[in-house]
């Protein structure tokens, strides 16, 4: 078989892989929690202690707050604005909507890990 073709192949079945992994959710899942590196662990346990009172962030279901899971995975956030890490600095800051604004409890390198946590979601 020619080179392309086994790489053809090969791409075919990563894909496979991938759809049967994925179920019929069209965002990969999380990354699981024993993979993650040290900055997106210290976010883990951020998210746990603030946010997760309101926010489911590994299960597709509402808490106080909407969902955070695939938050980076998706186009928009639940408001509809673009997902991106300003977008989701801003509604940690300052809040949004019902939730309050937490400028206050976190500092920059905290908010670094959460976002870093999140993009693993
Ligand atoms: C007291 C409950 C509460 C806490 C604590 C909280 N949130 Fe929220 N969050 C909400 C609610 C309610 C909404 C929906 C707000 C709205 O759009 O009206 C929301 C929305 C969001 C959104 C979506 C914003 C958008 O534009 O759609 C993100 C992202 C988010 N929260 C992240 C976080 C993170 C990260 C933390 C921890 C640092 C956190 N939240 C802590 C209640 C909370």
């Amino acid at each position: 078989m020619s080179k392309s073709g086994t790489l053809l192949l090969l791409a075919g079945a990563v894909t496979l892989g991938a759809a049967l992994v994925g179920g019929c959710r069209s965002n990969p899942p999380p990354l699981p929690l024993s993979q993650l590196n040290p900055q997106q662990t210290s976010g883990h346990e951020l998210f746990d202690a603030k946010c997760a009172v309101c926010h489911y962030e590994r299960e597709d279901r509402p808490k106080n707050g909407p969902s955070l899971l695939g938050i980076f995975k998706k186009a928009a956030l639940p408001s509809g604005a673009p997902a991106n890490d300003d977008r989701v600095t801003a509604t940690i800051l300052h809040g949004h909507g019902l939730m309050p604004p937490m400028g206050n409890q976190v500092d920059e390198q905290q908010l670094a890990d959460l976002l870093a946590y999140l993009h693993t979601l």
